[in-house]
């Protein structure tokens, strides 16, 4: 078994050209050689895009609004993420994968590129989340001081450039939502937005019913909107991640549910920063019909 402390704090690991968390980098086989079920649920996201919420909302969709069902387990638990590994401290996603019952939910960061063959062949149904890059970046920024399996993430300004030239765990953010909104074209895809589903989360949760396939009562809708709120989630410790040890997330730096708003990134960019990144965007995103809204 690997000696824990070994991957913490360690530099990113390139897989297939991609900066990868160096604790998942390990054993990548077990990734290309993924096996799905033709009855899988994929929720893929850029990290810090809204995961979490939209695998509570799609667990409590499939469970009926069933509060209780929903509290059984750990979010990690009940929809792991495929690449995840912490030998000697957690469970890999592939083992708690290959246990579960179906249909199983299962939660990816990883680009298309990186996805396993599997899952395209398989045709499995996919839900993509994606968030404006600035909050993604403020977010993303926290969760590196506060995640040992990341790197520290330095300054706030070393850490922004590195965040435009795609040199964070899983890449560009730029290339991640492009590459995933063109396979939306020939893929059962739901494709949505962070700030959509803070704007009107009951018209977002009401899409991810019709494409689950599911029925649910007015009532029933009312309580998934209700239990999924950003306070009810922050509260809720088998939603807010306090159930994964502090040797790997210590939330005592910057807790998990830390905002939950869009447009937190004006607290945290200079007037500087804010134009330099806004050109740099101008050109990574000419060549995508791809719009975000960085505030509502
Ligand atoms: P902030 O750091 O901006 O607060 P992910 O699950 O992809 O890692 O994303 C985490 C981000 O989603 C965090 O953003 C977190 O607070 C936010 N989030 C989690 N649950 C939420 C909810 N129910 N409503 C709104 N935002 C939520």
């Amino acid at each position: 078994m690997a000696i824990p402390d070994a991957y913490l704090r360690k530099d990113w690991q390139m897989i297939h050209g991609v900066p990868m968390v160096y604790a998942f980098s390990l054993d990548w086989d077990r990734i290309d050689n993924f096996q799905s079920r033709p009855d899988d649920i994929v929720i893929a996201t850029y990290p810090k895009s809204g995961t979490t919420w939209v695998s509570e909302i799609v667990d409590m969709i499939l469970n009926d609004g069933d509060v209780d069902k929903c509290k059984r387990d750990a979010i990690f638990n009940k929809v792991p993420m495929l690449e995840f590994a912490a030998p000697g401290k957690m469970q890999a996603g592939t083992e708690q994968l290959a246990q579960m019952a179906s249909p199983r939910v299962v939660k990816t960061h990883l680009p298309v590129n990186l996805l396993p063959k599997s899952f395209w062949e398989k045709d499995c149904k996919m839900i993509y989340v994606a968030r404006n890059a600035k909050d993604v970046a403020v977010s993303f920024y926290h969760f590196d001081l506060m995640n040992k399996l990341h790197p520290d993430p330095g300054t706030w300004d070393a850490y922004l450039k590195k965040f435009m030239a795609g040199r964070i765990a899983f890449g560009s953010w730029y290339e991640h939502v492009k590459s995933w909104w063109n396979k939306k074209k020939d893929h059962p895809m739901l494709y949505l937005f962070y700030e959509d589903m803070k704007e009107d989360p009951k018209c977002e949760i009401k899409k991810l019913i019709h494409f689950l396939g599911k029925d649910l009562e007015e009532s029933v809708v009312d309580k998934v909107v209700y239990n999924t709120s950003f306070e009810m989630m922050k509260g809720n410790l088998t939603a807010n991640y306090r159930m994964v040890p502090t040797a790997v997330m210590d939330q005592s730096i910057s807790p998990f549910m830390r905002k939950g708003v869009a447009g937190d990134w004006k607290n945290h960019f200079t007037v500087a920063q804010n134009e330099t990144f806004d050109e740099d965007y101008k050109r990574k995103m000419a060549d995508t019909t791809l719009q975000f809204r960085t505030q509502l």
